[in-house]
């Protein structure tokens, strides 16, 4: 499958362990969200488009590359806030669209609750930000939704996925690129993935 990116960086692969470990305390894991959030972003966003500007520096006016594109952040709620904080210091002139999207515990369908996209795009590129891609049922009701909003560009950015998510996600929309920390081994019975590391959602917000 093309367009799937799993990182292989030493930092993501620390990171990520820590967060998996079951020992880890709300507060540790928020932070590793944040950081992996970003980790994974500056990775995602290695092709953005430039447009050449012209600077004047403390010695002399040289050309300089300034970010082209409007970039839009779309956390999935509730998990995908942790994700946020991180990436958006990286950009700080990026929107923020949130989505509200639960899994039915029965179903395992994703169940809309919030959406407040304006009528017409705001932004040219879009990165959907949630730590999870199970299923791939929010990941690919989230990308439905902004490429019905009209946004040409749309990237996953995720931190760990299972396989079966990858493959709804990739197969529903081949051209969304997957950047994930790591592909784990399968869903069980329950569609929560192994070896995973929980609820993303319940472990940053104590519930
Ligand atoms: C989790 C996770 C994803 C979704 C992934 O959210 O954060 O959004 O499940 O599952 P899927 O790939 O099978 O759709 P959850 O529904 O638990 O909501 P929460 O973030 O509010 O806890």
């Amino acid at each position: 499958m093309s367009n799937i990116f799993e990182s292989t960086h030493p930092l993501v692969k620390h990171k990520l362990t820590r967060m998996r470990d079951k020992a880890t305390k709300p507060k540790k894991f928020r932070e590793l969200v944040r950081e992996l959030g970003a980790l994974l972003t500056y990775e995602a966003t290695a092709d953005l488009a430039t447009r050449p500007v012209r600077i004047q520096t403390p010695m002399a006016e040289t050309s300089g590359e300034d970010l082209k594109e409007k970039i839009g952040l779309v956390p999935i709620l509730r998990a995908g806030l942790g994700m946020v904080e991180g990436v958006w210091e990286l950009m700080p002139s990026a929107e923020v669209w949130h989505i509200g999207l639960y899994r039915d515990e029965r179903t395992l369908k994703p169940v809309a609750y919030y959406n407040r996209l304006p009528v017409a795009p705001t932004v040219a590129v879009c990165l959907i930000l949630d730590p999870m891609l199970a299923t791939g049922g929010s990941a690919v009701a989230t990308v439905d939704i902004l490429k019905k909003w009209g946004v040409a560009k749309v990237k996953f950015v995720g931190l760990i996925a299972a396989p079966e998510g990858i493959e709804r996600l990739h197969s529903a929309h081949p051209d969304v690129p997957i950047h994930i920390a790591a592909i784990d081994d399968r869903l069980n019975e329950d569609g929560f993935i192994l070896p995973g590391l929980g609820d993303a959602g319940d472990r940053q917000f104590g519930t």
